[in-house]
């Protein structure tokens, strides 16, 4: 048995899909309970990433374990999980945790949470995206209301990647022993700026879509009524002060999945309809 926290998410969903399409059994944790359109052959269970003590019948007979990064008590998370037969953690963490900066919020709790998953005792591997294609979801309201996308951050290009690549590599991290031990680094095939992704999925959608560069007061202001204002220090950090640098192309996915990383157009398509 595996079990995938965040299971209805962008990432853990498609973990638990992969898993299910191998044809092992998967049951996905979520606060929410199951949602309406989840993969088939996936159960899902109530628990609570912050409140370890409600996860014993969650992992009750798991071998595999696909962590998300950055919750209350991941040492006694991790405990329980050691304790329940867990043999083998994989921890969904991020780009910037190379960087070793505590100083940052963002890459604090990534760190932090690696730092858990390799104290463990368990067999580990780190997977480390950089920004995920299913960011884009953030212009939804915007696209629905017309043509013109107002986004921050409108010079940096990252090498999105499609969660869905991330579900494969970390399934294969999950059924296979050769990426215990290592931390790996994965991204999509091509560094786009948001002008780059608004303009390939108005080639998706059949409109004709503008990007508007939001200032960077504009942006911080209006982060900080949606996030803590240590988390836009800390995007301001990446993409501002250019601390991250997320254009950076890896072979990762290609090399684990055998198959390369999926473009961002292939991903607007196969996601068209919420933007409709
Ligand atoms: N977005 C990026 O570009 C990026 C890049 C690198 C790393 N990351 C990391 O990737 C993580 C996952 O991203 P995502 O897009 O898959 O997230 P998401 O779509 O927001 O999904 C989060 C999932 O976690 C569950 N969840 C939230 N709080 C929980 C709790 N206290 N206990 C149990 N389950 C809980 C949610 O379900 P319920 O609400 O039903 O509980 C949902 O299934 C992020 O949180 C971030 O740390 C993101």
């Amino acid at each position: 048995m595996f079990l995938v926290t965040g299971g209805t998410g962008n990432v853990g969903r498609e973990v638990a899909a992969a898993l299910a399409v191998a044809g092992e059994p998967v049951r996905a944790l979520t606060r929410g309970g199951a949602p309406a359109d989840g993969p088939d052959g996936v159960e899902y269970i109530t628990g609570d990433l912050n409140k370890p003590e409600t996860l014993a019948p969650a992992l009750e007979g798991v071998r595999g374990l696909f962590l998300l990064p950055g919750y209350d008590g991941m040492a006694e998370l991790l405990a329980e999980a050691r304790r329940a037969g867990v043999e083998h953690v994989v921890l969904l963490s991020g780009s910037s945790a190379e960087s070793g900066d505590m100083a940052n919020a963002v890459s604090r709790y990534m760190i932090e949470s690696e730092d858990a998953v390799r104290a463990s005792g368990l067999a580990w591997t780190i997977v480390r995206p950089s920004g995920f294609m299913s960011n884009t979801f953030e212009w939804i309201p915007q696209l629905k209301a017309g043509d013109v996308v107002r986004a921050p951050f409108a010079g940096v290009p990252i090498a999105v990647i499609d969660p869905a690549d991330i579900g494969a590599v970390v399934a294969a991290a999950l059924l296979r022993d050769d990426q215990r031990g290592r931390v790996l680094r994965v991204t999509g095939p091509e560094p786009l700026r948001p002008a780059d992704r608004l303009r390939i999925l108005g080639g998706v959608l059949g409109r004709d879509l503008r990007l508007d560069a939001q200032p960077d007061d504009e942006a911080r202001a209006e982060m900080l009524q949606n996030m803590p204002e240590k988390y836009v220090d800390a995007f301001f950090d990446f993409y501002v002060a250019g601390s991250l640098d997320e254009s950076v192309v890896t072979t990762t996915v290609r090399d684990v999945t055998g198959r390369p990383p999926r473009t961002f157009e292939q991903w607007a398509a196969a996601h068209a309809a919420s933007f409709a």
